[in-house]
């Protein structure tokens, strides 16, 4: 470990990272970073001389002693510090774009957790010159070019457990809404509409109807779809699913009705929810074309992926009364504003700023087993070490095309590491004191911050049991 004394004006709270940031171009902070600089700029030339375009055969080459990961679209990394702080250094970036990474991120980082608010195309990936692990801290994973990863050198993996109750439920309160009218009653009394007479209570509460006997079409039968066909089966819905990807019997283990074609299901709901990923194939599955084949009136419910409705259809069909009400967790668009976009004047909906996922319980669950993940990346090998590994077979292919060893796990943790961070350049303070600043220095990288042990409310503070891998101190 590279031994570091950290005054506390070296240290950069997560607030003063925008008076950092005007520091870079400042005495001798400027003459380290220029040295730096050159050296960063020698290294990208090497790396863009191996290969035009394609990053080398890196995955399970040396480790550094002691990676720097880095948490790409948050600034909280308090679950993920105390899994990760032996083996690695861990800095946070707050970015929406890779335009808002640092550079040193983008050079030295091995490892990045990110969630769903910033995107990976070829083009961003490309800018990180040693990145080997990506861990989507969720389960959707289509804002990163898996494939482009792959050939890049980098395994991708996802967290796909920890949210599967919550979006299910979250799910169900949508499809109650619509049914119940739970939300707009809500709202109408708020308004101060009064409910006491049988005539008011059936002006205000229009529209409310049984579930019972209602049918319930999932597109997308895997976790989360799943986990709707039980919860909704209570409330007394008949259960079909579309999903072509599954094989023969899933139908008859959960005891669902399978539809062979989308028409088909589209024909046969009253309410129709979405739980598919969004991929190359479905972009706009819901269209103009497909609303034409829903029963008239029906219902719509999606908390998968916002590119899977085409917002201006699902709002002309809304006006047009052909969709009765919405329910949308997640849109085309990204934080929804109810006064931008197409569906600003849609009546019958009900939105959710991408929240199905959330509870305090499984977003610590998720940052902790992305945590793991990333410490087991460092352990190696990549990918076979990987719990969930997303892009393993686009890896596996790559490194036959390219020639790049997939297993090789002497080579891949901190034992058999033969690069280290230049001294001065990135240290961390003495750790193994939680309650203490695990700082990182970035004396040449002031706009790297540092990260904070205060641990979050529910935090685990236990030591984890699940820690397979020895330190490298
Ligand atoms: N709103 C949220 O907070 C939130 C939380 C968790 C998951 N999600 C999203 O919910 C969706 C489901 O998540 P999951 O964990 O159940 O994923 P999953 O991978 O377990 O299931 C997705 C299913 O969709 C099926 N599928 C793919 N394309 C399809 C198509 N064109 N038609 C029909 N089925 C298709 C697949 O075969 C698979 O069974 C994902 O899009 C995920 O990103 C959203």
């Amino acid at each position: 470990m590279v031994p570091a004394a950290v005054s506390a004006n070296e240290r950069e709270s997560p607030d003063s990272r925008g008076a950092c940031a005007t520091s870079l171009g400042q005495g001798g902070a400027q003459v380290s970073k220029n040295r730096t600089m050159d050296k960063h700029k020698v290294k990208r030339q090497r790396l863009d001389r191996i290969c035009d375009g394609i990053r080398p055969p890196i995955l399970n080459g040396p480790m550094p002693v002691r990676p720097l990961v880095a948490l790409l679209d948050g600034r909280d990394c308090t679950v993920e510090m105390p899994i990760l702080k032996d083996v690695a250094t861990v800095a946070f970036c707050d970015a929406q774009s890779t335009q808002e990474i640092h550079e040193k991120v983008l050079s030295e980082a091995v490892g990045a957790l990110m969630y769903h608010t910033i995107s990976l195309s070829r083009e961003d990936l490309e800018k990180f010159k040693a990145l080997r692990i990506i861990i989507r801290i969720g389960s959707g994973y289509d804002n990163i070019d898996i494939k482009s990863a792959a050939e890049l050198g980098i395994a991708v993996c996802n967290v796909p457990s920890s949210s599967v109750e919550e979006t299910a439920d979250s799910t169900l309160c949508h499809i109650l809404n619509l049914y119940r009218r739970v939300t707009w009653l809500h709202q109408a009394m708020r308004e101060g509409n009064r409910a006491s007479s049988v005539e008011q209570i059936r002006e205000v509460a229009g529209g409310a109807a049984r579930i019972r006997g209602e049918t319930l079409g999932i597109i997308g039968l895997g976790r989360v779809g799943q986990a709707v066909a039980l919860r909704a089966k209570a409330f007394g819905f008949t259960v079909i699913f579309y999903d072509p990807y599954l094989s023969d019997g899933v139908e008859r283990s959960l005891g669902l009705q399978r539809m062979g074609t989308l028409q088909e299901l589209l024909m046969h709901s009253d309410c129709i929810t979405l739980h598919c990923s969004l991929n190359e194939h479905n972009h706009h599955l819901i269209n103009d074309f497909t609303i034409k084949q829903m029963r008239q009136g029906c219902f719509l419910v999606n908390t998968a992926r916002g590119g899977l409705v085409d917002e201006k259809a699902l709002a002309q069909a809304l006006k047009d009364g052909r969709i009765r009400g919405a329910a949308l967790d997640v849109h085309e668009s990204e934080p929804f504003s109810f006064s931008q976009g197409s569906l600003k004047d849609a009546p019958n909906l009900i939105c959710t700023p991408h929240t199905a996922w959330y509870s305090e319980h499984a977003s610590i669950e998720a940052r902790e087993e992305a945590a793991k993940e990333v410490r087991r990346a460092i352990a190696g090998p990549i990918p076979d070490c990987l719990r969930n590994c997303v892009n393993k077979e686009y890896l596996m292919a790559a490194a036959q095309w390219s020639g790049m060893e997939s297993v090789h796990p002497e080579l891949n943790g901190g034992a058999a590491a033969g690069y280290r961070f230049p001294p001065g350049v990135v240290g961390v303070a003495a750790s193994g004191h939680p309650a203490t600043v695990e700082a990182l220095v970035a004396a040449s990288h002031p706009l790297i911050p540092t990260v904070s042990h205060t641990p979050s409310p529910g935090q685990t503070t236990k030591p984890d049991p699940d820690r397979e891998i020895p330190t490298d101190q």
